[in-house]
């Protein structure tokens, strides 16, 4: 396994480019198997768990085939219904292979996901908007049995206690472009990558109306056709980069990102007082060195609210900006396993339920920090570029499942920052 080592400190300066969204990419490589035509996907990042779904898309029986870095095609002629434990076990956002395998087979066998550090991972929406769809769902031994021979249109309302679900919601897309008649979703998550999911069906010939809107109406059709579509850059990335830029207190220009799709990050740095540009041609924003940034109030919601895929970038960002930030999860009450480890690096946070209350300082100390899930290290990232010292990030592999070539970026903007083969680790730090 690699560790990362980060010699804080050094200021970033240049431009770097962001690659496709994962989040965006799965239910795109999931909707392939929608069609038995061939599908080409351009700008696709270049990851574990993108690696990791065209394995099950293979083992399901489509024909994957790499023809660059970014590029796949995929020609689903004929497909099995099952997605098996020990490759979903792995990936919980397989769950978005429920939808298409409804849709284009009327049954499905998934193993259940199960939770992971973030939280429990349920998918009872997932399940009951199948069920609206007329198909017959049972649970047993871990797996999910769908049978959706009476698939048909109907009204969904994806609403749950965290507010609408976006795999939930790209699943009931997936499958009801395929149900004759028509289906009506309330409640439908807007992210972007839902909104980029619909342009690619619609591509394929499906009907969907209310694109970017909680409300979906969706006339079903009897076959849809291959395409070529490129994955939208990734915001989490963007973001997660700009606040590098912040954090090292430094002028970076991120390249690819669309504004519009982070407008409510955008607005919080803002009120911190953390200085953007976004330049004329609408794909580039540049940060600028942000001094006398001030605390502010995070709270995570669906789209267009704070994304809480950045939750724990912010978070580190606000340990360095001197008075009381509170951030508060409502997506993901537990998701602060980037606490304890910013605590080892000399932040000062107390955690209060959902919410975790950081008294900024000015200065955080590198030491030996362990990643957790995918968003924490990202944190844990930033923090070591801004500490004094060395940081030594272990299991990084929690980093690759979304994003391409982080240390490298860095790297490209001037950070001391290298990944490492963990023999490489001080003696005391071996685990
Ligand atoms: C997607 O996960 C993203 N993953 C997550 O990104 C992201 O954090 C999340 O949306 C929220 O924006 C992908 O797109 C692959 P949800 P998803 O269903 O679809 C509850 C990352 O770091 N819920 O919108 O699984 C759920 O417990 C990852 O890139 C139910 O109660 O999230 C959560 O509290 C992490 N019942 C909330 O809704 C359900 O049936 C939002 O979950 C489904 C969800």
């Amino acid at each position: 396994m690699d560790v990362i080592r980060i010699q804080g400190g050094q200021p970033l300066s240049g431009t770097v480019r962001v690659s496709g969204a994962k989040n965006a990419a799965l239910p795109i490589l999931a909707a392939t198997l929608l069609t038995d035509e061939a599908c080409t996907i351009e700008n696709v990042p270049d990851l574990s768990d993108v690696r990791f779904m065209a394995e099950i898309l293979r083992y399901m029986g489509a024909s994957v085939e790499q023809l660059d870095a970014h590029t796949w095609r995929i020609e689903a002629k004929s497909i099995d219904s099952t997605a098996p434990y020990e490759l979903v076990r792995k990936m919980r956002a397989s769950i978005c292979l429920l939808g298409p395998l409804v849709g284009r087979l009327r049954e499905a066998h998934i193993s259940l996901p199960g939770g992971c550090v973030i939280g429990p991972r349920p998918i009872d929406l997932h399940l009951k908007g199948v069920e609206q769809l007329g198909a017959k769902v049972e649970v047993s031994k871990g797996y999910v049995h769908v049978d959706a021979s009476g698939l048909k249109g109907n009204y969904l309302y994806l609403g749950g206690r965290q507010g609408s679900t976006v795999t939930g919601t790209a699943n009931m897309i997936m499958a009801a472009v395929l149900a004759p008649g028509i289906t009506r979703i309330e409640s439908a998550a807007c992210e972007p990558e839902i909104v980029d999911l619909c342009h690619m069906l619609e591509r394929m010939g499906a009907r969907i109306k209310g694109i970017g809107s909680h409300y979906l109406k969706i006339e079903g059709v009897d076959r849809l056709h291959g395409c070529k579509h490129s994955v939208p850059p990734d915001r989490i990335e963007a973001g997660t980069l700009m606040l590098a830029a912040v954090i090292t207190d430094s002028e970076v220009t991120v390249e690819g990102v669309v504004p519009g799709h982070i407008r409510a990050l955008l607005a919080k740095m803002e009120e911190a007082r953390m200085p953007c540009t976004i330049e004329p041609d609408q794909r580039r924003i540049t940060v600028h060195p942000a001094p006398d940034r001030k605390p502010v109030e995070v709270i995570t919601l669906p789209h267009p609210g704070f994304p809480t895929d950045l939750q724990a970038q912010m978070l580190a960002v606000m340990t360095l900006t001197p008075g009381l930030s509170i951030l508060t999860e409502r997506i993901y009450p537990n998701r602060f396993m980037h606490v304890p480890e910013l605590l080892r690096m000399g932040a000062q946070i107390a955690m209060e339920g959902p919410s975790a209350v950081v008294n900024g300082t000015n200065r955080l100390s590198g030491a030996p920090v362990m990643a957790s899930d995918l968003r924490a290290s990202a944190a844990l990232v930033l923090a070591g570029l801004a500490a004094e010292g060395e940081t030594w990030i272990q299991r990084i592999y929690h980093l690759d499942r979304g994003y391409e070539k982080l240390e490298e970026k860095l790297q490209s903007l001037g950070a001391q920052i290298e990944r490492l083969p963990d023999s490489a680790l001080p003696s005391d730090l071996l685990e």
